[in-house]
Parts: structure tokens; sequence; C-alpha cells
């Protein structure tokens, strides 16, 4: 309840500008930390450097040691840029562009990934989607994070369809994999910040991706099965004042 002569609304503006608050500190001490990790990174690239070479079981058993910490380092390094992608509180830039074309860019810079481990891409871009208002920069982020997930659901191979369509007032992106599926527990959990299955995952890849999306005024939704695979679905809306044009991006 909110305390005499304060409307739910002054409440809920104070919670934002709380979160707010917590989430730049938190932005700020990430960056604090990225520092001195740096110091430690080179400190122990050049230590390695000297034991490269060892002769010794003890220099060799140092090497091993340091190689330990360079390996901890970077899943710090990772998991704290990711964390600031996340946190990061900015104004998107969103200009006209061509869903079909990001979506592009996006599967042509997995291919080569794709076909190593044995995924075959089946794309269906629908011809003249209408314009949409795109960040390009984070909406790429987004997507390359679903990708990814997709083919980290598929380590022995499989299939990813990926489909562009019109539906009602905005259009539609389905990204659907043959991969290992998830549990309704899992389910329940996928975009909460810092919820990984993975060893070496950081569990913020899908709520950034939601952040994103949502951002657009666009939705993203699941339907997955153990053992079947997963089918994730962005919806946009689309401009009201180009809901007529189609932009043609070279
Ligand atoms: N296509 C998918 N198939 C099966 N499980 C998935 C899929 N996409 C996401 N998940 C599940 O959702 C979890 C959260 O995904 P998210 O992208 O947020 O984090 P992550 O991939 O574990 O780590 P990061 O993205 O930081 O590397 C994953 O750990 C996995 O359990
Ligand atoms: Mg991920």
């Amino acid at each position: 309840m909110a305390p005499e002569g304060t409307s739910a609304q002054d409440v809920n503006q104070k919670l934002v500008d709380q979160y707010t608050e917590i989430a730049k500190l938190a932005g700020g001490l990430a960056h604090e930390i990225k520092n001195p990790l740096s110091t430690i990174r080179l400190n122990m690239e050049l230590l390695a450097e000297d034991f490269a070479e060892g002769e010794t079981l003890r220099e060799r058993r140092a090497l091993a040691k340091v190689q330990v910490v360079q390996r901890e380092c970077r899943r710090l390094q990772e998991l704290l840029d990711n964390f600031l992608s996340f946190a990061k509180v900015r104004k998107l830039n969103q200009i006209p562009s061509n869903l079909n074309l990001q979506v592009k860019q996006v599967v042509d810079f997995f291919r080569p990934k794709a076909a190593e481990t044995g995924i075959e891409i089946v794309d269906y871009l629908a011809a003249d989607l209408p314009t949409v208002l795109l960040d390009r920069e984070a909406f790429h982020g987004a997507l390359l994070n679903l990708v990814l997930n997709a083919e980290q659901a598929m380590p022995k191979g499989g299939q990813l369809v990926v489909r562009t369509s019109t539906v009602g007032d905005g259009v539609a992106l389905d990204l659907i994999d043959t991969g290992c599926g998830m549990s309704a527990e899992t389910r329940a959990h996928i975009f909460d910040a810092f919820f990984s299955t993975k060893g070496s995952g950081s569990g913020l890849g899908l709520p950034t991706a939601r952040k994103i999306i949502e951002a657009h005024g666009g939705s993203i939704s699941l339907q997955s099965e153990v053992g079947r695979g997963t089918q994730f679905t962005i919806k946009l809306p689309l401009p009201p004042r180009l809901a007529d044009q189609t932009v043609r991006e070279e």
C-alpha cells in the first residue's frame, strides 16, 4: 500500500528511479573492475611467456597454474562485457530498416560455424516485408545471441529455420531449432538475469535480447519441448507513418 498522500504512480516512479540508480552504480562498478582485470591479464601473459619454455617440472607446473588464472580472467572479462551491455541505459538509435537484411547479416556471419557443426540453415524470408524501425547494432546483438543459443543447443548438428513474415500490424521473425529443447523449469527462468544451464554461460543473453526487443516496442515469445527443439518468435510493430513504405538497403 502506498503511504497516505502518495499515489501508486509516485511509488512506481520512485522504484524506477531507484532501479536506474542501482543499474548505473552496477555499471560503474563493472567498469572499475575491468581496469585492474586488464592489468592482471597483461601480467599473466608476461608470466606465461616467461614460463613458456620451462624446462623443470616446477616451471611447467607454474605455467599450468598461470593458464588457469588466464582462463578465469577471460571468463570474468566476458561476464563484465555481457553485464555492461545488459545494464547499459542508452537511448535506441532506430532507423528505417529491412528486417530481412538484418537477419541475413547475422545468418551469413553464422554460416561457416554452422557448416562446421553440421547445422543446416533454412531461410524463408518474406518478399516485400514492410519497413521497421531498428537500432541495427542493438538488434544485431540480440539476434546473434538467439542464433548462438540455437547452435549451442545442437552440438551434434541439426536444422535452424529462420523465417520472416508480416503479421497483423507488424512483422515477425521465427527462429526454429531442432536442438535439445527446454524443460518447463528452464523455460520459466530463461529471461532471468544470470540464469544459465551452461557451464560457461553468463545467463545475460536472453534478458539482454528481451530488453532490446521490448525497447523497440516488440515482444519475444517461445515454444520448446525437451528433445524436439525450440522456436523463438520476435514480433516488431510497424511505425504508423512508414506502414506503406518498404526500404531497400544495399
Ligand atoms: N535455443 C535454445 N535451446 C535450448 N535451450 C535454450 C535455447 N536458448 C536458450 N536456452 C536456455 O536458456 C538459458 C539462458 O540463455 P541465455 O542466452 O540468456 O544465457 P546463456 O546462453 O546460458 O549464456 P550467454 O548467452 O551469456 O552465453 C540457456 O542457458 C539455456 O538453458
Ligand atoms: Mg546465450
